[in-house]
This record gives structure tokens, C-alpha cells and sequence, in this order.
């Protein structure tokens, strides 16, 4: 039978890595965004893929357009919260600039997807899946990244409780923690690293990369093969967990 999943973030990185992924399985899948013109891409390279998108321009930040968004879908098996934004919040920092961007990150990265859940859930049934993309930075702290590492640390918590909360309903909630992905984020994330370091982003990068037991930066597509792993119906086991995808950087 065909799955019907929800990606948010799906326009670009991880969230049409994943889209792409699963329309390869034939999959039917709602994209969720803001930029209509890049999510009507991916629907494209879905649709060239084998699988069938629809497209659903709302932010994860607006919960009475994702409500909207639901009350036109009828049923899910999945649902996917990739959307997210990342910046650099140092607490020293003068001005009040800093506190609108640690708000910002927040309210898209851990309340965003409270509001995800609490529009889609109602839409699964038993044996859905829910999938919350945290971080490696969930896990441990960086400097100058307070509201990332709050929002990505806080994405665990609300894993555990949703995950208790909603397999009485035979819905499976888990994270993933993807550590550096080679995505637009990560890209930035490399730039802001150069400039304060005052070496160049090929630097920055090698610097980046040495910590990763593996050497390497990840790849969008290799998230979407952990992501889909916990997705896949069979799954039954995977309970308020978070699956590093990281490359042994978190061992736990
Ligand atoms: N890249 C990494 O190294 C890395 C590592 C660990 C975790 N992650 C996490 O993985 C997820 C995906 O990141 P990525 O690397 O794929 O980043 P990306 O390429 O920058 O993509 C981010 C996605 O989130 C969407 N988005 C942002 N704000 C939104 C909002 N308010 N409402 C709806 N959609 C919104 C963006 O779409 P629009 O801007 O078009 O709306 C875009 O599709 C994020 O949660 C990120 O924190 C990334």
C-alpha cells in the first residue's frame, strides 16, 4: 500500500534529500515550506523519481496555517520535522539583535516543531511514524551557539515525552542527531567559523572535518537513509530514542 508522509524543510538539504529518497519507494509525500518556486521544484524531481508531492507553502512558526495544511489532508503514515534555521547567538553580544535571533531559533527550531506535531499528529494512525531532526549539537554545547544547542537539546526532551505520550496510540516518536551535513546550514555554519577564526573556509572546513571520527562531512542523502531506517513500518523497536548520525563523534 502507499505511505503517505509530511517533510518539512523539504525545500532544500536534508528535507529533499529524504523527499527524494522515498519517492524512489514510491512514496506520497506532502512538502512542507516556505519558498513555493524550490518546494515545486522538489515535487518535480519527485515526480521524475517515481513517487507524487503535494506542495504546502506555511512556516512551522504559524500554527494556524499548519492547521490549515492539515485539514486538507486526510491521512499519514509519517511525518518528518526537518525545517529548522541555525545562527550564532554569543551571550556578550551588544544590542538586542542577538535576542531577536535567539527567539527566532527557538521559535523555528523547537517550538516549530511542537506546532508540527500538534497540526499532524492527529492525522496518524497506529503504526505512524514521527521523526524530530535534532543535532550533535543536541547533544553537547559550542560557544556562541546557545540557542541552537537549547532549541536542538530541548528537541530530545519533547521526543521522550511525545514518544510516551503518543504510543499508547501506537505512534512511534524518535529523533535523529545528524552531525556537519553538506547542506546550505553547514555551509553558513562554515563561513561564520572562518571569519572567527580568521582562516579560510577550505580551512575551516579541514578543521571541522578532523573532529569527525570518519573524516568527513555527511551528505543530505545519507541522513535521509537514517531517517527512512526509522520510518520504515517494520520499525518497532525505536521508542523516545535520538539515532546519531554523526560519524562516532557522540557515543551515548
Ligand atoms: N546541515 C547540518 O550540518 C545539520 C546538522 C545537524 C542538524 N541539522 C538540522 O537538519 C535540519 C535540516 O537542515 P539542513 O541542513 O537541510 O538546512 P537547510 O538546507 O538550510 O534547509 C532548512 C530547511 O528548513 C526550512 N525552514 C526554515 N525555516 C522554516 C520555517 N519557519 N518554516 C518552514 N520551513 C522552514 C527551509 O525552507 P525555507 O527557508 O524555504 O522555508 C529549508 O527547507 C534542520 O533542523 C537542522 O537544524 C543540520
Amino acid at each position: 500500500m502507499t505511505r503517505s508522509l509530511l517533510i518539512t524543510g523539504a525545500s532544500r538539504g536534508i528535507g529533499r534529500a529524504l523527499a527524494l529518497h522515498l519517492a524512489a519507494r514510491g512514496t506520497h509525500l506532502h512538502l512542507l515550506g516556505r519558498d513555493e518556486t524550490a518546494l515545486a521544484a522538489v515535487a518535480s524531481e519527485v515526480a521524475e523519481a517515481g513517487g507524487e508531492a503535494h506542495v504546502h507553502v506555511a512556516s512551522v512558526t504559524d500554527r494556524a496555517a499548519l492547521r490549515a495544511v492539515s485539514a486538507r489532508i486526510s491521512n499519514l503514515d509519517g511525518l518528518v520535522a526537518a525545517a529548522g534555521i541555525s545562527g550564532v547567538t554569543p551571550v556578550d553580544s551588544e544590542g538586542t539583535e542577538v535576542d531577536d535571533a535567539f527567539d527566532g531559533i527557538l521559535q523555528t527550531d523547537l517550538t516549530g516543531c511542537w506546532n508540527t506535531v500538534r497540526a499532524f499528529a492527529p492525522r496518524l494512525g497506529a503504526g505512524g511514524h514521527i521523526v524530530l531532526v535534532s543535532s550533535v549539537l543536541g547533544r553537547f554545547g559550542v560557544p556562541g551557539y546557545g540557542a541552537y544547542c537549547a532549541a536542538k537539546h530541548g528537541l530530545l526532551g519533547l521526543t521522550k515525552a511525545l514518544a510516551l505520550e503518543l504510543i499508547p496510540k501506537g505512534i512511534y516518536v524518535n529523533a535523529v542527531a545528524p552531525g556537519w551535513v553538506d547542506t546550505s546550514m553547514a555551509r553558513t555554519g562554515i563561513h561564520a567559523m572562518a571569519q572567527s577564526m580568521g582562516v579560510s573556509e577550505a580551512e575551516a572546513r579541514h578543521k571541522a572535518e578532523t573532529v569527525v571520527p570518519v573524516q568527513r562531512f555527511f551528505q543530505p542523502e545519507e541522513i535521509a537513509h537514517g531517517i527512512a531506517w526509522l520510518l520504515d513500518p517494520a520499525n518497532t523497536m525505536q521508542v523516545g530514542q535520538c539515532l546519531n548520525l554523526d560519524g562516532g563523534v557522540v557515543q551515548v
